[in-house]
């Protein structure tokens, strides 16, 4: 598989495209009844491979499609030195928000330089997203776009600063609310491609009940993805990524149905010790 490299796509592309022309042979034109020299058309697609379209070069009739290995690159930005990201993660109601917030007062009281940040991060992206009911798949799009300026703005900046960032949510939201309204993994991946990702994520796990408990109790008006059917399915998404992406970050899983200074405890032994054994590989 030929991987076009880093930054250079489109001049790659109509490198490819030329390459291809000279190569190309003549086929027959069924409107202008005669042999023609196609034009190529390059159309990138999400799923690693890139449509290669034969043209008319007089009337523009497609005259054969076919898909070629040829991919864009992979880009890497969690390349980038430096700094560690760690997310947590859950369905609506888990306490995210409330244990992330409180981890970085503890790490902070270490010492640790440390920012919090939240996806959605955008105002006007998260009312949006609340006011208008969209297809899944422009889901997907939106929260990527969301995550974007999110990366770009706060959390590139802190880990190139050598900081600890602590995200409530990150990619593996979009994954698996997402993947559970029907869009496949592959192509989430693919819209997010530009996205670092969370080498830690803490994924704060509760029965949906609980989960639904805990919004009525702080007396927050519920959202369209807080329906008890869909967030059992979310869940049960989350503790499979924790398995299926074990490859690409560190999870651990940890039971919020339990008291809280037990649970407080368990996220920074495990949080304590992943910085302790980073830092000692740096040295
Ligand atoms: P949430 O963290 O619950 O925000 P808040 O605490 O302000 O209500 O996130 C908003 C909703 O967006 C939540 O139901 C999960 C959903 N979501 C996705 O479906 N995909 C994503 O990629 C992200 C980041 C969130």
């Amino acid at each position: 598989m030929t991987v076009i490299p880093v930054g250079q796509s489109w001049h790659a592309l109509e490198a490819l495209a030329r390459q291809l022309k000279e190569k190309v042979e003549e086929v027959f034109c069924p409107h202008c009844m005669k042999y023609v020299k196609p034009d190529i058309r390059l159309i990138p697609t999400f799923l690693d491979s890139i449509l290669i379209e034969k043209l008319c070069p007089h009337c523009r009739t497609v005259l054969s499609t076919e898909y070629t290995q040829v991919r864009l690159p992979d880009r890497k930005p969690h390349l980038i030195k430096g700094g560690t990201y760690i997310a947590f993660e859950g369905i609506d109601g888990s306490g995210k928000t409330y244990y992330s917030k409180w981890l970085v007062e503890e790490l902070k009281r270490r010492d640790y330089d440390v920012i919090y940040v939240k996806e959605p991060w955008v105002d006007a992206i998260k009312e949006f997203l609340y006011k208008h009911r969209i297809d899944p798949d422009a889901e997907v799009y939106i929260f990527a776009a969301d995550r974007i300026i999110l990366q770009t703005e706060e959390i590139l900046p802190a880990l190139e600063q050598n900081k600890i960032v602590v995200s409530d949510r990150s990619i593996f939201s979009s994954i698996a609310y997402q993947s559970a309204r029907g869009v496949s993994e592959a192509f989430i991946w693919g819209v997010n491609r530009s996205i670092k990702v969370p080498e830690f994520v803490i994924i704060l796990d509760v029965p949906v009940d609980v989960a639904l408990k805990r919004i009525e109790g702080i007396g927050r008006a519920m959202t369209r993805f807080e329906d008890p059917e869909f967030l059992e399915r979310v869940r049960r998404k989350f503790l499979e990524i924790a398995e299926r992406y074990a490859n690409i970050s560190r999870f651990v899983v940890v039971d919020n149905s339990r008291p809280e200074e037990v649970v407080k405890k368990e996220i920074l032994d495990h949080v304590l010790r992943y910085l302790e054994e980073k830092e000692k590989m740096a040295k």
